[in-house]
């Protein structure tokens, strides 16, 4: 039971994080220019009676026009909006690590959200420094795993920022957001009316997009097409295959198709071809960090052919041990970054070794892409522990003698031989 007088805006505060309402002066506030943050522009200057500054980030989202977005943020009161691109930033430092560390959570999430976070909410925390802020706001709700990566990346890189996160406290559904926009002249899209029903909750970047929400919330509901705003439903993609060839340079993919790319140009470029083609629709049940379990829908074309691309070229040049051990440090790297754990030290830790593996990480691979589908078809690099010659069934010598293979299946197989007759006896 709360007590009579608790204002069920500003519910009790459980983090040493969370804002005074009594001491926000000026707010910086993460800004898509979508409804959520729109309304939240307008109500923080409502209601804790503060400045808002915007900052508005650029992770390769398609389709946004930035300056009508500025415009709208400045229209409703902002005393600035800041508006960054931080494309390549993103790309080097955190898709680039995601690729080395072939980083899918629950097996089939490229966490391009979850690289994304960090990234913005260290934007956030230096643009509210350099603007004189005292508090960051955010538009996450408070049943995902996004408010655990902004607010433990703001916690940690400034102590001595606060965080507000109205949509966790506002108690607004969906309709009344809508009315408040109506009643304080935030426009909102025709697609987004309260007649045409709750929109899907994308986000997007670079590395792919989620779609949340609406049917895709019934297990039991196969896709409907509407969903797929990236990549072709692998039913209409072209009847011709289509081969490309992406080259790494220490495990990061530097040239398609021969022509050299910088690192953003080259993901568009990969992402568009894995579109056509059907290439990275994954249906997927997840384990959000909070306990909830929920069905995404992601459109990933360029992870879907770059992380098994690297993953293979790995496989060529790590020997046998190597091979055995690095999906393991791989599946904690991606669990860490899917928790909002970016900064944790085990983090580095684990990129360095990355970064020791993929040393050897260079060389050629060319993908066949057809109809949803993306598999590796030739390899080749300087480092491959591999030798035709040695592979080959039909010649003996060099390194490897067969006469010797007897002795070593002998004592290769000795303990698991002892324990078979020991539990056959018993
Ligand atoms: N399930 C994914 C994740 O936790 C995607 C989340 C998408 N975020 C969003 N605000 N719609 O990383």
């Amino acid at each position: 039971m709360s007590p009579p007088d608790a204002n069920p805006e500003f519910p009790p505060r459980t983090a040493s994080y969370e804002a005074d309402p009594a001491e926000v002066s000026r707010v910086l506030l993460l800004y898509s220019g979508g409804l959520d943050t729109s309304v939240m522009l307008k109500w923080i200057q409502d209601v804790y009676d503060a400045e808002v500054v915007c900052l508005t980030v650029n992770l390769g989202q398609p389709g946004e026009d930035y300056e009508v977005i500025r415009e709208k943020a400045l229209r409703l009161g902002a005393l600035d909006c800041h508006v960054v691109d931080a494309r390549e930033e993103f790309a080097r430092e955190y898709l680039a690590r995601a690729i080395r560390a072939n980083a899918l959570y629950g097996g089939g999430y490229p966490l391009f959200t979850a690289l994304g976070r960090p990234l913005i909410a260290k934007l956030a925390v230096e643009h509210a420094r350099a603007s004189g802020c005292d508090t960051i706001a955010h538009g996450c709700t408070g049943k995902g795993n996004d408010q655990v990566r902004i607010e433990a990346t703001v916690s940690t890189l400034a102590p001595e920022l606060r965080v507000i996160a109205p949509v966790r406290s506002w108690q607004m559904g969906r309709e009344e957001e809508i009315a408040y926009a109506r009643t304080h002249g935030i426009p909102i899209k025709a697609s987004h009316g309260a007649e045409a029903g709750p929109p899907y909750s994308i986000d997007d970047n670079l590395w792919g997009r989620s779609s949340e929400g609406r049917w895709i919330e019934d297990l039991s509901h196969a896709p409907d097409e509407d969903v797929f705003q990236l990549v072709t439903p692998p039913e209409r993609a072209p009847d011709e295959p289509e081969t490309i060839e992406i080259e790494f340079e220490r495990g990061i993919p530097v040239a398609l198709d021969g022509r050299r790319l910088e690192l953003v140009e080259l993901l568009e470029a990969v992402a568009e071809l894995g579109a056509r083609h059907g290439v990275g629709i994954v249906d997927h049940i997840e384990d959000r960090i909070v306990g909830l379990k929920v069905r995404d829908i992601y459109e990933v074309p360029a992870a879907a052919i770059l992380l098994p691309a690297h993953q293979e070229l790995e496989h060529l040049v790590c020997t046998i041990h190597q091979n055995q051990f690095k999906p393991q440090l791989d599946r904690q790297w991606a669990y860490l970054v899917y928790a909002g754990l970016w900064w944790e030290p085990l983090r580095t830790d684990l990129d360095a070794y990355m970064d020791a593996v993929n040393a050897h990480v260079t060389g050629t691979i060319a993908v066949k892409l057809y109809k949803g589908h993306a598999r590796v078809v030739t390899r080749s690099s300087p480092h491959a522990v591999y030798d035709s010659e040695l592979a080959s069934f039909s010649q003996s010598g060099g390194l490897f003698s067969q006469t010797a293979s007897p002795g070593f299946i002998e004592l290769f197989s000795l303990q698991s031989r002892m324990a078979w007759r020991l539990r056959q006896g018993s």
